[in-house]
């Protein structure tokens, strides 16, 4: 294993991205939740090389925090002036010195090769024995890329620029990728000898290979059987392009491993989410970030989940949740939004319309209409009644609410933090609760109800309304009561 370790690893992320037409440098575009330069960084660490060397230049601001964060022990060389791929290795050589085994270089703008595939190209590699070993494909549209040059025998002998192509060399197929597995000491040696003389002026990497010949070293290539890997993204449009296939393979991943996906077309996933056994993920859904989701899960359609951990069984239905955590057999939806640091019980329900931050809903609670809930605890089995608000904020601080177990919070109440429901208390509908209500106690907090003696017969008459409320009153023989409604009413 150890003999397919290189021991250099070069990325190539200098380059400015002018078609991105970006304030962001190209390499930090991300796709399924990693930046480009992330994607290339994992596939050269999956080489488990000695070392890990990063050629910045444009926004080496953004790009170098980034290299730090993403791999801190990797080493970043700085190319002032971007005067070509040979110039670029030409820097890492001078910083690097001398170096025994395999060199592997990569640009930052390939998103889709796999890390399978580069492990594949050192394996072939010290196989061969080559000098060079050159990951090939066959492009249908090879316009714009180098082209493999070959003798008579069908040997590699030499990689031509675009520009730099005759007729006849447009019309080859076989592509150079931009990666490649050198021999460390040889790749040192030819970089210096790489000129300008090109329709570029720039030191091309490409042209250590036709060096390498003419030294009389063996030279091989690699044909990767998947040419989407070797895709480069100059553009959005090819971001675009990019993201779709990324997520395709992420998805039938997790449909291989028993995930059931009823729309991949419209389904994104990040590369960090996990999904159980047998869950569900209806059309429209997103899943970003750090999302787990356990087995048995029914997941949209319409959700949104990032960084959010989902129980088993869970049920998700127009739901966006973010920073916060879903319980086991919890139903959620439809319209349901979780803000950061909310927790939902196992098998809590949160219906209709409710948005929730920084609270703790206990098993078996329900909230399932229309509400709002801030900086809250509500205990195991209570119920908060349709349209009811947590007022947690006072205009200057935010207090804290808690409800205890088994409560109940009557419809349309406000509960003015900081307030205490005690387990097993009720507010009354309507109420506007400012103290706390003890356990067992019944909370009302509203005006009593009176009913004016016939003021429709009085102050509207001759309408539709008073000549019914006279039929109404004279055939039920009643007359009206002007009693209020019970003082304890619940909707
Ligand atoms: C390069 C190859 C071409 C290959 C193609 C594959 C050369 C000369 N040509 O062409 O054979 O088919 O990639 O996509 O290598 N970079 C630096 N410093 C520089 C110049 C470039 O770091 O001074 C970086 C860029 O950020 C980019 C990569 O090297 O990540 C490739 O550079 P680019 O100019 O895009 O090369 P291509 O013209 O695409
Ligand atoms: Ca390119």
């Amino acid at each position: 294993m150890s003999e397919s370790r290189p021991a250099v690893v070069i990325v190539l992320a200098a380059g400015e991205g002018k078609r991105m037409k970006s304030r962001t440098p190209k390499v930090l575009h991300s796709l399924c939740g990693r930046s480009m330069l992330g994607h290339a960084l994992a596939a050269a660490q999956d080489l488990r090389p000695e070392r890990l060397v990063v050629v910045t230049g444009h926004g080496r601001d953004q790009v170098g925090p980034e290299v730090a964060r993403l791999v801190p022990d990797a080493t970043v060389v700085v190319q002032d002036e971007q005067l070509g791929t040979g110039h670029a290795v030409r820097m890492v050589t001078e910083a690097v010195g001398a170096v025994h085994g395999v060199v592997v270089v990569t640009y930052a703008d390939m998103p889709l090769l796999r890390g399978e595939t580069l492990q594949e190209l050192v394996r072939a590699h010290q196989a061969d024995g080559s000098a060079v070993t050159v990951l090939t494909t066959m492009a249908a549209e090879p316009a714009g890329y180098g082209r493999i040059v070959r003798d008579e025998g069908g040997s590699l002998a030499r990689i031509v620029e675009d520009r730099d192509a005759t007729s006849g060399e447009l019309g080859i197929q076989e592509i150079n990728s931009g990666c490649y597995a050198f021999d460390g000491a040889l790749l040192l040696d030819a970089i210096k000898r790489v000129t300008t003389d090109n329709a570029q002026g720039q030191e091309y990497l490409t042209d250590v290979i036709g060096i390498l010949r003419a030294d009389g070293h063996p030279l091989g290539t690699m044909l990767a059987a998947d040419s989407q890997e070797i895709q480069g993204v100059n553009d959005r449009v090819q971001l675009a392009a990019a993201r779709r296939v990324l997520n395709d393979r992420l998805l039938t991943a997790h449909m291989l491993n028993g995930v059931t996906v009823f729309d991949p077309a419209s389904t994104w996933v990040d590369v960090t989410v996990t999904i159980g056994q047998d869950t569900e993920i209806l059309p429209n859904t997103q899943l970003l970030g750090a999302t787990t989701i356990g087995k048995g899960a029914k997941i949209g359609p319409n959700v949104l989940l990032e960084d959010t951990a989902v129980g088993d069984d869970a049920v998700l239905l127009n739901t966006v949740s973010r920073q916060a955590s879903i319980g086991a057999g919890a139903t959620l939806g439809p319209s349901v939004y979780l803000r950061p640091e909310t927790v939902i019980g196992d098998g809590a329900h949160i219906g209709c319309h409710v948005e929730l931050k920084r609270s703790t809903i206990a098993a078996g609670a329900k909230v399932p209409h229309l509400t709002y809930v801030g900086d809250a605890t509500i205990g195991m089995g209570s119920n908060i009644g349709a349209g009811t608000i947590f007022a947690n904020y006072d205009g200057a601080k935010k207090h804290p609410t808690t409800i205890g177990e088994h409560a109940f919070v009557g419809s349309n109440t406000v509960l003015v933090a900081p307030v205490t429901i005690h387990d097993g208390a009720y507010t009354a509908a309507g109420s506007v609760i400012t103290q706390d209500v003890a356990a067992g106690d019944l909370g009302i907090a509203r005006g009593r109800q009176h009913n004016s003696d016939g003021w429709v017969l009085r102050n509207r008459e001759e309408t539709k309304s008073a000549l019914r409320a006279t039929q109404a009153r004279s055939g039920s023989g009643k007359e009206p009561q002007p009693a209020a409604g019970p003082p304890d009413g619940q909707a």
